[in-house]
């Protein structure tokens, strides 16, 4: 029968028989799901883990800090933090197609991770030709909507899974591939991870990189990040955390549209808000978020963020629209 704590024995006993005595590097989004694969494999392997957090800048407001603290402090998990900003945006710079932007993050992503490799074998000497293993924290949905699972069509190539370059040189240990979301947090329940990283909802690998339509930059990251913020702060504060699965704040940077502020015109960016409600991702309706609630995040919004003079509530199901826009 399924229980939580069968599923953990049994992940810890086939990383243990998959890994050895080699050593594993997992790489933390700052979501849920690669967050309780590390904890799965520290408890299975303990300090033949080590964890790398890439920062690509193109995180929320606070997450990484958030990633650095919460997680060592719950797990005492071995963790190399790399500023990767500047490569990430160089490797965007020019790129508006989603596909591509997905495309090109996935790649930078696994060549950070050679490079972190590389310094780790260094650093461990003779033992450093053991690190062999790359974690991922791959769900059931993600091996099903990147036609891993059941053949079915590739909707978009997700960054941990389709969107792996050939010439990877890790063997992948996958310990949450055969589960759902719920799951995955009950299992970090299970696994003794604080409320605030197993109730955390969903951000996709590519973070913010796919919530700009257009091309990335510095500027926009930021001024999305300002937006983003105040969304999660309201939404936050009217305690509606757990009746969302996610909320999207996108920044429409090739649309702009004419508006009044004070005296003046202005001709600003649109930011989009995407609240939805699901079980799974696999399929998702909009969530009919408070009207109070909305009329204050989008005052807030357009007063402080420079640059944005409209904000728009996306009312579509999924299907047709997905959660995220690219
Ligand atoms: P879509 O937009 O396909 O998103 O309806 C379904 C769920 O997956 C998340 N998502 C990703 N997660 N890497 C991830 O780890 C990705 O490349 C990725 N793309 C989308 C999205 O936030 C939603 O929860």
């Amino acid at each position: 029968t399924w229980t939580t704590s069968n599923v953990v024995e049994e992940a810890v006993a086939a990383i243990r028989q998959q890994v050895g005595s080699k050593r594993a590097i997992c790489g933390l989004s700052g979501g849920v799901d690669s967050a309780v694969a590390a904890a799965l494999v520290q408890k299975a392997i303990g300090s033949q883990l080590t964890c790398v957090y890439v920062d690509h800048g193109l995180m929320r407001k606070g997450e990484s800090e958030q990633v650095e603290k919460d997680f060592v402090a719950a797990t005492g998990v071995q963790l190399k933090v790399v500023d990767a900003e500047e490569r990430f945006l160089t490797a965007l710079a020019g790129v508006s197609d989603p596909e591509q932007k997905r495309k090109i993050i996935g790649r930078e992503f696994i060549r950070v991770f050679e490079q972190a490799q590389a310094e780790l074998v260094a650093e461990a000497g003779e033992a450093g030709e053991d690190v062999a293993f790359l974690v991922q924290g791959t769900l059931y949905p993600d091996v099903v909507e990147s036609g891993g699972g059941t053949g079915t069509a590739n909707i978009k190539s997700h960054h941990n899974v389709g969107g792996l370059p050939e010439d990877i040189e890790f063997e992948l240990v996958e310990p949450l591939r055969k589960l759902f979301k719920d799951e995955v947090r009950m299992v970090g329940q299970e696994l003794g991870l604080p409320e605030e990283i197993v109730q955390r909802q969903p951000f996709p690998g590519p973070g913010l990189g796919i919530r700009i339509v257009g091309e990335v930059t510095k500027e926009r990251l930021d001024l999305l990040r300002e937006a983003d913020a105040i969304a999660r702060e309201e939404l936050t504060a009217a305690g509606l955390d757990r009746d969302i699965w996610q909320c999207p704040v996108v920044l429409l940077a090739d649309v702009r549209s004419v508006g009044v502020q004070g005296d003046g015109r202005t001709y600003g960016h649109p930011i989009v808000l995407r609240p939805v409600s699901s079980e799974d991702a696999m399929t998702a309706d909009w969530s009919r978020l408070p009207y109070d609630v909305l009329s204050r995040i989008s005052t807030r919004i357009t007063n402080e963020v420079d640059e944005v003079n409209r904000v728009v509530l996306d009312i579509t199901s999924k299907p047709p629209g997905t959660i995220e826009w690219e």
